[in-house]
């Protein structure tokens, strides 16, 4: 684990520390504490478990979740028959918060039987006013409920929690602060998320992550650097820069960096063999970005850029600030300079106003760039963004048929580019054993394709050279030729 604490040297009846993290040190042993008396008196510790919806940021967040309840001594599990349970919501489209709501009545049902159970809600959806009237009103089983900004101090929120016969909520309409220094516990020993900076500016008419997410922090780079150097020393490999908007990353800093500078510093550590990070945004997509990551021997070989839509009109009332030929444009320098390069989106149909020929320049664009693989959403009206209130909402039956086209249009084209790598030889990052078929491993490329092979758990976090024998449209299936 990630910055482990020693809990049982903080003094619980001495003085609240008014600093943080020490402030949160502190809570974590009173909660320790707790956890003892809960030992004590079933003779087992108390099981938690992290249910996490939505983005790597939210997976990353929860990872910090996991880190502090391990601290503090509960026995982690998948199962939500636990004696905590905490869910990190996600609220960018609505089927999400559909799926909370939902889980929300299994785990009532639980409770009756287990009334000592608590329920924690925390993430993006919390951060939505509607959202927490209604928890108050309808689900007053839950015990806690906290957002995005405030996820730093678990620890206190929780203690109240663990005393409290009524649900504590705190939630914050902002913050400037970034806390360091918190437990994480990682689901991978070889690779890991690093948040390099949290919020977005960007405000996209369709989009949430402003209002709940806040506006856009960087972390500095000394805090990044010692972060990844950290996990390096922990057998970290390949890491994953986070962030809604990467490329914006260091504008706002007091000095000001560039995404690519800190690109540069990070790949001078040594351990770190591979570098991803998500998600770019194409406005601010730089040359200087490409020049780096086509002169890189770490950068992986994969960009995820969202273009939402391939219509200029419709990527303007979608405030993208980019036109369809500008986004061509980029993906043409992309893939001119950085050869193999995968290049990935994330794509919306159905925005307000869309027309038959709107959604034709999106299918355009699919086919001049030939997506490596494509993230197809139907568009979802969220309640406060601009785009809500637009007339012109279109019909379901409409947006379903052009989502089916778009979805037959991407898939075919990703199959044909994976194929292209069939026989080639590659080099995968080992990750799991196979779930259906435990006498493969699976890992993936630099591009993020995944390669199942023949192999065993000894496997996991290596390097292995493979030829990719056989490819079944979104995966591949390799044999290994050495292993590294
Ligand atoms: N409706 C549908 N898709 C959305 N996304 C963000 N907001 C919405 C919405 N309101 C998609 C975008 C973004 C991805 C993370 O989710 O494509 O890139
Ligand atoms: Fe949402 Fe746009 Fe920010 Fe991405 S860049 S999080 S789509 S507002």
């Amino acid at each position: 684990m990630y910055n482990e604490i020693d809990l049982d040297i903080i003094d619980i009846n001495s003085e609240l520390p008014a600093e943080e993290p020490s402030r949160q040190y502190y809570f974590m042993a009173k909660c320790r504490r707790w956890v003892k008396d809960f030992e004590q008196k079933n003779g087992r510790f108390p099981k938690a478990c992290v249910t996490t919806f939505g983005c790597q940021m939210n997976a990353r967040d929860s990872e910090k979740l996991t880190g502090i309840l391990e601290n503090i001594g509960y026995q982690v599990t998948d199962s939500e028959e636990a004696d905590f349970v905490i869910y990190n919501t996600c609220t960018v489209r609505e089927n999400a918060n559909n799926k909370v709501y939902g889980r929300l009545g299994y785990l009532n049902a639980y409770k009756k039987t287990h009334p000592h159970m608590k329920i924690a809600l925390c993430g993006c959806m919390m951060q939505e006013p509607h959202v927490a009237q209604r928890i108050q009103k309808s689900y007053p089983f839950v015990d806690l409920v906290f957002g995005t900004h405030n996820l730093y101090k678990f620890p206190e929120l929780l203690a109240s929690a663990l005393e409290a016969d009524k649900m504590v909520i705190e939630l914050w309409e902002g913050t400037e602060q970034i806390v360091e220094e918190l437990p994480v516990e990682r689901k991978y020993t070889f690779k890991s998320g690093v948040n390099i900076m949290f919020g977005c500016n960007n405000f996209c008419s369709y989009c949430i992550v402003p209002y709940v997410r806040g506006r856009e922090r960087s972390r500095s780079p000394k805090d990044i650097l010692r972060e990844v150097k950290q996990l390096a020393r922990d057998g970290v490999v390949e890491i994953m820069l986070l962030g809604q908007n990467v490329n914006s990353y260091g504008k706002t800093l007091k000095e000001p960096i560039t995404f690519a500078e800190l690109l540069t510093e990070i790949e001078k550590i040594d351990e770190i063999k591979r570098i991803r990070f998500m998600t770019s945004h194409p406005k601010d997509l730089s040359l200087e970005l490409i020049r780096v990551m086509a002169s890189s021997k770490k950068i992986c070989n994969h960009l995820h850029l969202p273009m939402q839509s391939g219509s200029s009109r419709i990527l303007e009332k979608m405030n993208r600030r980019y036109t369809k030929e500008q986004y061509l444009d980029l993906a043409g320098r992309l893939r001119e300079a950085i050869p193999h390069l995968s290049l990935t989106t994330d794509i919306i149909v159905g925005f307000p106003g869309e027309t038959e020929e709107d959604f034709e320049d999106t299918m355009d664009v699919v086919r001049k760039v030939g997506f490596d693989s494509a993230f197809t959403f139907i568009y979802s009206k969220r309640t406060g963004t601009p785009a809500a209130s637009m007339e012109d909402q279109i019909p379901e039956e409409i947006v379903k048929n052009r989502f089916d086209r778009l979805l037959r249009e991407v898939q075919e084209i990703s199959a044909q580019r994976a194929k292209r790598l069939t026989g080639q030889v590659r080099t995968i990052l080992v990750e799991e054993v196979n779930s259906h078929d435990p006498s493969l491993v699976t890992g993936r490329l630099g591009n993020n394709s995944v390669v199942h092979i023949p192999g065993d758990a000894s496997m996991i976090g290596t390097f292995v050279d493979v030829t990719l024998e056989e490819c079944k449209g979104f995966y591949y299936y390799g044999k290994p030729i050495t292993t590294a």
